[in-house]
């Protein structure tokens, strides 16, 4: 008796709000909760802090997404670093050159290729952890990156 009043009241306030089926109202509104709450996660699961630390020990903190290169860090974070990716990452100017600390060089999963390294030999400040920004794409076990910036730069068309 208790279960058939039960199902009596539950189809009356299913006529009562007009849908005929009791759960429709409230079942997309929390479907799209957990849908934006889903999204806003994996945002954050793709974003990568790094630091670049100027010659005079000057900290700048930006972030980027996972698959950015360093060179779109610095500009997507308006990074204030004069001349900077002058070449637009089409490897003719080493303007990108940025040292890495030995383990986050060791840990990078690609080497220099044969044009990158003609690049660095043109770099300033060269040394054994340098690469170029614009070769190196951002992981998200980079998350924490701390990069140093030469002190001067080297366009290379311009020789
Ligand atoms: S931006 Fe020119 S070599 Fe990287």
């Amino acid at each position: 008796m208790l279960v058939a009043n039960t199902i009596r009241n539950t189809a009356r306030l299913a006529l009562r709000n007009g849908t005929g089926y009791l759960w429709q109202r409230s079942a997309p509104t929390n479907l799209t909760r957990t849908f934006s709450l889903g999204i806003a996660v994996r945002q954050q699961q793709d974003v990568v802090s790094v630091t670049f630390v100027r010659a005079n020990g000057d900290k700048i903190k930006a972030s980027g997404k996972v698959g950015d290169s360093l060179l779109d860090v610095v500009v997507n974070n308006n990074v204030d670093l004069d001349g900077f990716g002058a070449c637009e990452g089409t490897l003719t100017c080493s303007t990108c050159h940025l040292i890495f600390k030995t383990n986050d060089y060791e840990k990078l999963p690609d080497k220099p290729g044969d044009e990158e390294l003609d690049m660095l030999d043109l770099a300033y400040e060269l040394t054994d952890t340098s690469r170029l920004g614009c070769q190196i794409t951002l992981s998200k076990d980079m998350d924490g990156l701390e990069v140093h910036v030469p002190a001067t730069i080297n366009d290379a068309r311009a020789a």
